[in-house]
C-alpha cells in the first residue's frame, strides 16, 4: 500500500515536469489534445500561433479543465506595457509567462512586480515569470555581427540569466546544452525550462541539437517542453506516459 502511494506521488511529481507544446492553429485541435493528455501532463504551452488564433479563450478553456498553462508569448516592450500585459495574463490564470531578457532589467522588474501585485489583489497564485535569453535560432556569428553582442552564446545566456535573477524573475527558458552552466550559476531554486527534447529513437524534426528527457533532467532541467514527439505520435497518451516514466527514473525516484 505504502509502495503504491509513493509510486503515485512520484508519477505525479514527474508529470508536473512535462510541458506539452500545443502548436496548433485552432481551439478545437488544442482542446482535443488537452482532453486526451491532461491526466498525464503537468502543463500545456500555448504559443503565438494558438494565442493569435484563439485568443484568451485558449487559456480559459485549459484552466477550466484543471490544467496549468505556460503562455509562451515572449513579451518584449517598454516596462509599462509589459507590466500591464502581465497583469491581464495573470488575471486569466496562467501559471507561467515568459518575457525577453533583452528588454532589460527595468522591464523584467516591472513584469515580476506586476505578476506578484496583480495576483495578491485577486487572491490567486502568482504566475512564474521566466526570461527568454538568446534565441536558439541565433548562432555566435549572428550574435556578434548582427546584434553586436560580443562573446559566445553561452556567455550571453549566462549574463541574461543572472540579470533575470537579479530582476526577481523565477527562471529561464534555454536550450538543453545550457542547462548545466545555468544550474551552476543561478542555483538550485532557479527554474530551467528546456525545449529541444527528443526521446531516444524519435525524429528530431527541425531541432538541431536535442537531448533525451533523462539527460536533460539529470543536468538539472526543471521542466521539459515537448511538442511533436507527443502531439504528432500515433498514440499521444502512450508517448506522454513514456516520457513521464523516463523523467521519473532520471529523477532517481525523487520526481
Ligand atoms: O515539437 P517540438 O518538441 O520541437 O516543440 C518544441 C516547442 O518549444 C515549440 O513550441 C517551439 O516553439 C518551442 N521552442 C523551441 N526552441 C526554443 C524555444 C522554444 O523549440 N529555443
Amino acid at each position: 500500500m505504502v509502495i503504491n502511494i509513493s509510486f503515485l506521488e512520484e508519477e505525479h511529481m514527474s508529470k508536473e515536469k512535462l510541458i506539452v507544446a500545443l502548436d496548433v492553429d485552432s481551439l478545437d485541435k488544442a482542446v482535443t489534445l488537452v482532453e486526451q493528455l491532461a491526466p498525464h501532463v503537468g502543463v500545456f504551452k500555448i504559443g503565438m500561433e494558438l494565442y493569435n488564433s484563439a485568443g484568451p479563450d485558449a487559456v480559459r478553456q485549459i484552466v477550466k479543465r484543471g490544467s496549468k498553462v505556460f503562455l509562451d508569448l515572449k513579451l518584449h516592450d517598454i516596462p509599462t506595457t509589459v507590466a500591464k500585459t502581465v497583469r491581464v495574463l495573470t488575471r486569466l490564470g496562467v501559471s507561467i509567462i515568459n518575457i525577453h531578457a533583452g528588454g532589460g532589467l527595468a522591464m523584467m522588474q516591472a513584469a515580476a512586480s506586476a505578476a506578484q501585485d496583480e495576483a495578491a489583489v485577486r487572491g490567486i497564485k502568482p504566475p512564474k515569470v521566466i526570461a527568454v535569453t538568446v534565441l536558439t535560432s541565433l548562432d555566435q556569428n549572428a550574435l556578434n555581427t548582427q546584434l553586436n553582442i560580443p562573446g559566445t552564446v553561452e556567455e550571453q545566456v549566462l549574463r541574461w540569466a543572472k540579470l533575470a535573477q537579479q530582476a526577481g524573475l523565477h527562471g529561464v527558458v534555454c536550450s538543453p546544452r545550457e542547462i548545466k552552466a545555468i544550474r551552476e550559476t543561478c542555483g538550485e531554486n532557479f527554474i530551467i525550462i528546456t525545449p529541444g527534447i527528443r526521446p531516444a529513437g524519435v525524429s528530431k524534426n527541425d531541432q538541431q541539437r536535442v537531448m533525451t528527457p533523462a539527460e536533460a533532467v539529470k543536468l538539472g532541467a526543471s521542466y521539459l517542453v515537448v511538442g511533436r514527439p507527443i502531439t504528432g505520435a500515433k498514440e499521444p497518451v502512450q508517448a506522454a506516459r513514456e516520457i513521464v516514466n523516463e523523467i521519473s527514473k532520471a529523477s532517481g525516484g525523487n520526481g
